[in-house]
């Protein structure tokens, strides 16, 4: 049976910063607020005409270039994104495909919010284990910008735009393997994160995005509450049901909501400072890319080395959650 291995890793974030200071300008708020409720100092904020395809692109290029796997042999390609480029289609990850060159591959986009990275795991995984496909491109990329209220201070404090894209490949080896992926979800908290209309709900005009409900709404505390309940759970079965111990993970990467909830998950499964990987301060909550970004920082900084064993957890809006158990496994 092949097994599915991570082999590389790339991100691309915009180059406009969207600092705490600059945000106190916009609305009620204050660096010092935001800092001790969330961790966020800054974030960025896409170009204009700078779509999600485009950052999802420039951080796939990396990742194949890393992973020493041509576009033509990727035989699927698969988006995770709250913010395409287009309302219903064609899906951001055939943008992407076509901007790579990638031709004939199976290329689709999945919508599971903050949790859409673990989501797209999963499935390369699982793809790969069925032996239907052998070399998956997985991304997360979002231009939350487009859907944030920036006259809503519970929200546009929180969310920023960056791409991250990994390369999973099929392998005999064991040790290589992806050891686990949990996905679940809880649609009995959908409105806790919403944006309530814009589809097929309700009337919309598109170009009025405010009437049309087309930006993020969040029940910020409720969403808080259930989140660190749900990843100290999540992360907690995972590591049972695999039987392996927290002081053994060598890097948790956790989703960039929030410090506070990091902290808080954490700190519960006992994890050492060292082991936490933590990019929230300088990119705010960037949903889907949020996960593979903070695995390039690793990577970039010389943190991130063969055979080491990253264990991720994500939560958002559906509501959605999920945990993996990943070791990073370079072609050599
Ligand atoms: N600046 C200053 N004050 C603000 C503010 C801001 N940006 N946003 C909210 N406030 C105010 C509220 O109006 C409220 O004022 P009041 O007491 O006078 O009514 C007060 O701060 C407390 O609001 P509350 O929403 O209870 O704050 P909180 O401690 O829950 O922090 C969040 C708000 C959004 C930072 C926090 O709830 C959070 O991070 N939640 C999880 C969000 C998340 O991670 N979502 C994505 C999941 S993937």
């Amino acid at each position: 049976m092949p097994y599915a291995a991570f082999r590389s890793i790339g991100a691309y974030v915009p180059q406009k910063v969207l600092t705490n200071e600059d945000l106190t300008k916009m609305v009620d708020t204050s660096d010092e607020w935001i800092t001790k409720r969330t961790g966020i100092k800054e974030r960025r904020i896409a170009a204009e005409d700078e779509k999600t395809s485009d950052m999802g692109t420039k951080a796939a290029q990396i990742a194949l270039s890393r992973a020493g796997i041509a576009a033509e042999d990727i035989d699927m390609v698969v988006c995770a994104t709250i913010s395409p480029d287009y309302f219903c289609m064609p899906s951001t990850a055939t943008v992407i495909a076509a901007n790579l060159g990638i031709k004939n591959a199976t290329a689709f986009d999945i919508s599971a919010a903050c949790t859409g990275f673990i989501y797209v795991l999963e499935i390369a995984k699982a793809f790969i284990e069925s032996k239907t496909k052998k070399n998956v491109l997985i991304i997360g990329a979002e231009k939350l910008s487009a859907i944030t209220d920036y006259t809503d201070r519970g929200t546009c404090i929180l969310f920023g735009d960056g791409a991250g894209a990994a390369v999973i490949t099929a392998t005999e080896d064991k040790s290589e393997a992806i050891v686990d992926v949990h996905t679940a979800s809880d649609g009995s908290f959908g409105d806790l994160l919403m944006t309530p209309n814009g589809g097929s709900g309700s009337k919309h005009d598109a170009l009025d995005k405010e009437a049309a409900g087309c930006y993020m709404q969040m029940k910020g505390n409720e969403t808080f509450k259930v989140a660190v309940r749900t990843l100290t759970q999540d992360v907690r079965d995972i590591l049972e049901a695999n039987g392996i111990q927290s002081e053994s993970i060598d890097h948790f990467v956790p989703h960039q909501a929030n410090y506070r909830i990091i902290k808080a998950v954490g700190d519960a499964l006992k994890m050492r400072e060292d082991q936490v990987v933590l990019t929230v301060a300088k990119y705010g909550n960037t949903s889907g890319a949020s996960i593979p970004m903070a695995i390039n920082d690793l990577y970039e900084s010389g943190e991130l080395k063969a055979g080491e064993m990253m264990l991720l957890d994500a939560f958002g809006g559906g509501l959605t959650w999920g945990s993996a158990l990943v070791p990073f496994a370079p072609l050599k």
